[in-house]
């Protein structure tokens, strides 16, 4: 496994195979960054208390700004961003929340599986990715963090607590597919170049430790593991 560091300068040194696998991680956060934003600028009315609009707008300008991080890093990188954010990102589609259960769900389920990829990237062999991901690291965590105290305040009535096990119901098995299969050409490239730290099961398998006890600190029920081959099309 490659060990190196690779500054911005250096890059263009790399490899094409290194070189075209930042560039596949970095468009796949520039995307979804600004498509999370959208999905949740739609979440905000659901939010019950000023306080709790208040905390998702603070979220929405978060998610935009994890957005501009990885835009401003491709242009300086000489990618032309304009055009990638046109192109349709059909993962995020499917995203609308009902209620206010629904909305902190994903927060506590989904911002979770993508704080434990920018964990890696934290750590990852493009120093620039790491600059990028330590201050995002640190607003996911905050985003789930926020998304399970408010599902844990909604399990506290009958009527909020269902809602909150059918939110659990969806979006459980999205996160489980979120990191792909481990052993697909384009995680093992990411391995080798040291882009990512783990293997996609090993991410998966941390998820689902830490996410079945905050399921049991809810009082709610994990519904059984998805067929991956059902979910996953995306990720890699
Ligand atoms: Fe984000
Ligand atoms: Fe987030």
């Amino acid at each position: 496994m490659f060990d190196g560091e690779v500054t911005l300068e250096r890059f263009r040194d790399m490899p094409p195979e290194y070189q075209e696998a930042v560039h596949n991680i970095l468009t796949i956060h520039t995307v979804s960054e600004l498509y999370g934003a959208e999905v949740f600028y739609r979440w905000i009315p659901l939010a019950p208390r000023p306080v709790d609009k208040w905390r998702m707008s603070q979220i929405l300008r978060e998610e935009y700004g994890h957005h501009l991080r990885f835009a401003r890093l491709q242009t300086a990188m000489g990618v032309d961003v304009a055009r990638l954010e046109k192109d349709p990102l059909t993962l995020f589609t499917t995203y609308e929340a009902d209620n206010w259960a629904d909305a902190a769900m994903f927060l506590a389920t989904l911002d979770r599986a993508a704080r434990l990829q920018f964990e890696d990237f934290t750590r990852a062999s493009f120093l620039p990715l790491r600059d990028v991901a330590t201050p995002t690291l640190k607003e996911e965590i905050g985003h789930a963090e926020f998304g399970r105290l408010s599902v844990a305040a909604l399990c506290r009535e009958r009527t909020t607590r269902e809602q909150a096990q059918r939110a659990l119901e969806k979006w459980f098995p999205m996160a489980v597919a979120f990191y792909g299969r481990s052993g697909s050409p384009k995680s093992e490239r990411y391995l080798r170049w040291g882009i990512k730290r783990r293997t996609n099961d090993e991410m998966r398998r941390d998820y689902l430790s830490e996410y079945g006890a905050i399921v049991d600190g809810w009082g709610l029920t994990l519904p059984p593991l998805p067929d991956l081959d059902r979910y996953v099309e995306h990720a890699g």
